[in-house]
């Protein structure tokens, strides 16, 4: 099933709740690879990345079986090679994640360089520099990066001169096994890097500064499996909480706490949206809103403004009072979704990292568009719930790496959506 078929003129409303969180999942999937013995994870997504990143872990030795929707065990052994081939890290760039555990448990690791993706360049240079802090020797052959150490990784201080959420999850994940202390400085703080900590943690790593800029670890000699439940995707709540905003209609959000997505909610608040939220239970409620005005955003490292939802919220703004200027701070080409957006009778100009979006209140009309990667396909999909008419959203595919049953949610919203081949 190749398309989206989103039809016009309906207000959301009801109760949704999110899935567990992809960007969490990937990495605690590949931190199973530290401690020998079966691994239980609950609420895992039903996800294509999360399909490719169990190929990849099966082809490293590794056995998993689904015990029910969103809950399986891995057992993991030693394994048969100490490979993760460009095949599969082709599809999906976050199996580098592979690479700490690697090296820290077996003193070796062979995975193969990423390459871009349409967002951007997305170099791998500080994973690999935080692992030649640890001590590995790192060679790049034909397209692979190949890490070794003789012995254990040797705890140290590394300071990342960019905020990188991958790169502190691989780093975090090696100096869990390494000899002594590490201490991580300009560590990513997203939700997802606290996730994988708390997962380590309960393996037995000693971690502390975890949701800060400094984390700090204390090597251990083994890890043991253990179990835990993966974090709501902040995410797929935000693109939910925006769905049910941009129809005019009423709609809760359930299982992700408001404070990891506050930024959001904030924007949307200054936006014009009167929206509830609870300090105890994870339930954030937007009320109906006849028009909205245009804000600025600028994307940033956690806390500040996602830029996995930068293109959700464009397409609120595509559709506001006013004019908004977004800036896109973390990926030099995350606006593949404005030509999109165009061709639906969106007012949006590029330039760079800046687009200025002039509000259609008298709203966009249906057209065919094209996905062009994962937030950019959420985001056409919101466009399509008021864009007058039936929009297609073509190459849907992009979608399915990191929504699970979108139109699904969306339909027990109201929402008129389905997937056509
Ligand atoms: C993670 O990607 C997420 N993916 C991305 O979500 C998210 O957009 C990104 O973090 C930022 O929050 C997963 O967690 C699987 P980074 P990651 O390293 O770790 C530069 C989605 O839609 N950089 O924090 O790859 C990089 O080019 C995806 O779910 C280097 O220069 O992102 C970027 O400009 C998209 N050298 C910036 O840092 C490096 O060695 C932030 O990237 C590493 C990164």
């Amino acid at each position: 099933m190749d398309k989206m078929i989103v039809k016009s003129g309906k207000q959301l409303f009801g109760e949704v709740t999110v899935s567990g969180a992809k960007n969490a999942a990937l990495p605690i999937l590949f931190s199973t690879l530290l401690a020998d013995g079966k691994h239980f994870l609950k609420n895992v997504p039903r996800l294509k990345d999360i399909d490719s990143t169990l190929e990849l872990l099966k082809s490293l030795g590794c056995e998993y079986e689904w015990i029910d929707s969103n809950s399986l065990t891995i057992t993991v052994h030693k394994p048969k090679s100490l490979e993760a081939h460009y095949d599969l890290v082709r599809k999906m760039r976050a199996s580098f994640l592979c690479l700490g555990p690697l090296l820290a448990k077996y003193g070796e690791a062979v995975v193969s360089l990423p390459g871009g993706c349409a967002i951007g360049a997305r170099p791998i240079n500080l994973h690999l520099d935080a692992m030649k802090g640890l001590g590995a020797e790192i060679t790049l052959e034909e397209g692979y990066a190949k890490a070794k150490i003789n012995g254990r990784l040797k705890g140290s201080t590394f300071l990342f001169e960019t905020s990188t959420v991958g790169g502190t999850e691989n780093i975090l994940m090696a100096a869990s096994l390494a000899e002594g202390e590490t201490i991580i400085e300009n560590a990513a703080k997203e939700p997802e890097v606290v996730d994988l900590a708390n997962y380590l943690i309960a393996m037995g790593a000693k971690i502390t500064g975890h949701g800060t800029s400094i984390i700090k670890v204390q090597g251990v000699e083994y890890l043991k499996p253990s179990e835990h439940s993966i974090m709501a995707d902040r995410i797929e709540a935000g693109t939910l909480l925006i769905a049910g905003a941009i129809t005019g209609g009423e709609v809760i959000v359930k299982g992700c706490s408001y404070s990891n997505y506050e930024s959001l909610i904030l924007k949307m608040q200054e936006s014009g949206f009167k929206i509830d939220f609870s300090h105890s239970e994870p339930i954030v409620k937007v009320y109906p809103a006849k028009s909205w005005k245009g804000v600025d955003i600028t994307t940033a490292p956690h806390p500040l403004f996602p830029t996995d939802l930068q293109a959700q919220f464009m397409s609120l703004m595509a559709v506001a009072e006013g004019t908004s200027v977004i800036t896109e701070t973390v990926f030099e080409n995350r606006f593949m979704h404005v030509q999109e957006l165009v061709r639906l009778g969106a007012d949006i100009t590029p330039k760079s990292r800046v687009a200025v979006v002039r509000g259609k209140v008298n709203g966009l009309t249906a057209a065919p568009v094209m996905a062009t990667d994962l937030r950019a396909s959420a985001c056409l999909v919101l466009a399509g719930l008021v864009a007058e008419g039936e929009t297609v959203v073509s190459r849907i595919y992009h979608l399915d790496r990191g929504y699970e049953n979108l139109e699904g949610k969306l339909q027990t919203l109201g929402a008129q959506i389905k997937r056509a081949p």
